[in-house]
C-alpha cells in the first residue's frame, strides 16, 4: 500500500468507525419526523396529499472521500464537516410546483432548525436539465451539536427526471458525452411545463370548489 493509498485508508476508517456519521444519522432522522409532522398538518388543512414521499440517506465514507478528493479538500474530519453539506441528505417529493416553495417557507419558519442556504434549480434548472429546490439545514442533535442536513425539494415530474437521468448520466460523471442529454433537457423542458399546467388545473378545481 503506497502513501496516498494509506492516507485514503486512514481517512475511510475514521469516518466508518469513529462515529462520525452517527449525528447525521440522528439528524436525518429528526429532519425525517419533523417532515412527517408537517405533511400530516398540511395534508390535512389543504385536503389533499402535501407531500407524497420523504426518503433519507447517508453518504458512503467512500462517496464523501470521493467528493472531498474532487473539491481537493484535506482528508480530515473538520475538513469534512465543514466541505460536504450533503453527508445527511432528506428527498422530498410534493404533487404541485407551488408545494416546494411552500415547505421551503415552513422549514424557514421552523425554530428548532436553521436554514442556511437555498439554491433554486427550478427557476434556474442545471445544465443538464436537473430541476429541484436544494436547501440546506442545520440541525440539532444532542445538546450541543447541530449536523448539516441537504433537503431536496422536487415535483413527482421532477422526481421522475431526476432518478432516470442519475441513473445514466450524473452518478457515472457521463455529463456532455451522450447525445441522449439533449432529450433529456427536452424532456425537462417538458416537465416544467406539465407542472405549471398541473398547478393550474388544481387551481381552477379548487375555484370551481369554492363557488359551487
Ligand atoms: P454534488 O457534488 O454532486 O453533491 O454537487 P454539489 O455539492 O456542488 O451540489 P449541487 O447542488 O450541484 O448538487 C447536489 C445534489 O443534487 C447532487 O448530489 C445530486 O443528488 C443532485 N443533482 C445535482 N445536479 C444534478 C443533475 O444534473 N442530475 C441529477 N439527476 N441530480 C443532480
Ligand atoms: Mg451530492
Amino acid at each position: 500500500m503506497d502513501r496516498v493509498e494509506e492516507t485514503y485508508q486512514i481517512f475511510l476508517g475514521q469516518m466508518g468507525e469513529g462515529g462520525f456519521l452517527e449525528p447525521y444519522r440522528q439528524a436525518c432522522r429528526r429532519m425525517e419526523q419533523k417532515l412527517e409532522k408537517i405533511n400530516e398538518g398540511y395534508s390535512e388543512e389543504l385536503g389533499r396529499v402535501f407531500i407524497s414521499q420523504v426518503t433519507c440517506r447517508i453518504k458512503t465514507p467512500e462517496s464523501c472521500l470521493n467528493k472531498m478528493l474532487r473539491k481537493k479538500c484535506s482528508l480530515e474530519m473538520q475538513t469534512a464537516q465543514e466541505q460536504l453539506n450533503d453527508i445527511a441528505g432528506v428527498r422530498v417529493v410534493c404533487s404541485f410546483l407551488d408545494d416546494i416553495y411552500k415547505l421551503v417557507e415552513i422549514l424557514k419558519e421552523d425554530q428548532e432548525i436553521e436554514v442556511v442556504k437555498t439554491k433554486d434549480y427550478v427557476r434556474k434548472p442545471k445544465a443538464s436539465g436537473y430541476q429541484s429546490l436544494h436547501v440546506i439545514v442545520l440541525v440539532p442533535v444532542g445538546k450541543e451539536e447541530k449536523k448539516k442536513v441537504e433537503i431536496q425539494i422536487r415535483t413527482q415530474a421532477m422526481n421522475f427526471w431526476a432518478v432516470v437521468e442519475h441513473h445514466f448520466v450524473y452518478k457515472k460523471g457521463n455529463y456532455g458525452k451522450y447525445e441522449f442529454q439533449k432529450d433529456l433537457k427536452e424532456c425537462a423542458k417538458a416537465i416544467y411545463k406539465i407542472d405549471k399546467k398541473m398547478l393550474l388545473i388544481r387551481e381552477k378545481m379548487e375555484m370551481a370548489q369554492t363557488v359551487k
